[in-house]
């Protein structure tokens, strides 16, 4: 059976329906061929993993039996998945789950998808904490600003089991899916969540804050690739004019936040390319000198951090 199909009213490749008793070797084939002749990069994979799902299996069971067949439910859900697909959406949007430092996290219209270059973040901080000798056993105090689906947070408190974290956002429905996930990564009963404008009547002090803030120019938003621009909620990319609305109201907030001598303190951000400077500018007018940086694996400077104590 074909059915037509159309992105944006103009009409593309007619997709042709998986039927109940296609073979696993036979759908991943259609559907690598319909998402190819759309232009989709990684067409095989993204195949691969949707038909999976789908079938219930795992991708390795596609290799082992990939004469099993598809049900007829399977293959209503396969013929789904790769219809939203065929749209570029992206296959972690589909399954409404993506993968960050090692552990699954859920997503959902309310939350960015998480992004491999926002792990920059977690490697930056574990790095710092390393070096002050801060890392094993430690109490300490975690912030997140714009939690969405609570990938930075979650992981952090994952990976360091004596701190305690509280997470921030604008969205109740974002910290509905953070909370989830926490649940999920077994971190829920040291995390507390709120609901709050950037740093708006937060009290408290915190040793390390952590923050992906929106940062993109409010007008490149239009010109960003379809996956980012149409699937994305818009509060998460828009930081404003010039894409530094965020660091600079952080910034204005930061001595508020930040434990206090003797205690050392840390700020990392995620920034985006090109931004690195701009935000250690922010930082030093607010009172943070001697910003430091890393960079993600595509070569841009990604984190940028600043510590209370030198
Ligand atoms: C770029 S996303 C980052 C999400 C998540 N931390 C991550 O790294 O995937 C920015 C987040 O900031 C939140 N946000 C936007 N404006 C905000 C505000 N004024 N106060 C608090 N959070 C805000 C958005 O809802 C979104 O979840």
């Amino acid at each position: 059976m074909k059915q037509a199909l159309e992105v944006a009213g103009v009409p593309i490749a007619p997709v042709q329906l998986i039927a109940a008793g296609t073979t696993l070797r036979e759908a991943i084939a259609l559907v690598t061929r319909t998402l190819t002749a759309v232009g989709i990069a990684g067409a095989a994979g993204d195949a691969r993993i949707m038909t999976a799902v789908a079938a219930g299996r795992r991708t390795v069971d596609l290799i082992a039996h990939p004469e099993a067949v598809l049900n007829a439910a399977a293959a209503l859900r396969l013929n789904e998945m790769a219809h939203r697909r065929v749209r570029h959406e992206p296959v972690s949007r589909i399954l409404g789950e993506r993968e960050f430092y090692g552990r699954r996290f859920e997503i959902t219209p309310a939350t960015l998808d998480p992004r491999p270059d926002s792990e920059t973040l977690i490697g930056a901080a574990l790095e710092l904490l390393d070096e002050a000798g801060m890392r094993d056993g430690a109490p300490l105090r975690l912030i997140d600003i714009g939690t969405g689906s609570g990938c930075l947070i979650v992981t952090l408190l994952a990976e360091l089991p004596a701190a305690t974290g509280l997470a921030t956002d604008i969205c109740p429905a974002a910290l509905a899916v953070a909370l989830r996930n926490a649940e999920r990564h077994g971190v829920c009963d040291r995390l507390r969540l709120r609901q709050c404008d950037m740093l708006e009547g937060m009290s408290g002090r915190y040793d390390l804050l952590v923050s992906n803030p929106p940062y993109i120019p409010t007008e490149e938003i239009a010109r960003l690739e379809a996956a980012v621009a149409a699937f994305d909620p818009r509060r998460a990319l828009d930081g404003g004019p010039d894409g530094l609305a965020a660091y600079r109201r952080i910034a204005g907030r930061l001595s508020d936040v930040l434990a206090l001598p003797p205690n050392p303190a840390w700020a990392l951000f995620e920034v985006g390319a090109g931004q690195a400077g701009d935000v250690a500018d922010i930082l030093a007018d607010g009172g943070f000198p001697g910003a430091r940086t890393w960079v993600d694996l595509g070569g841009h400077t990604r984190c940028v951090a600043v510590k209370t104590l030198r």
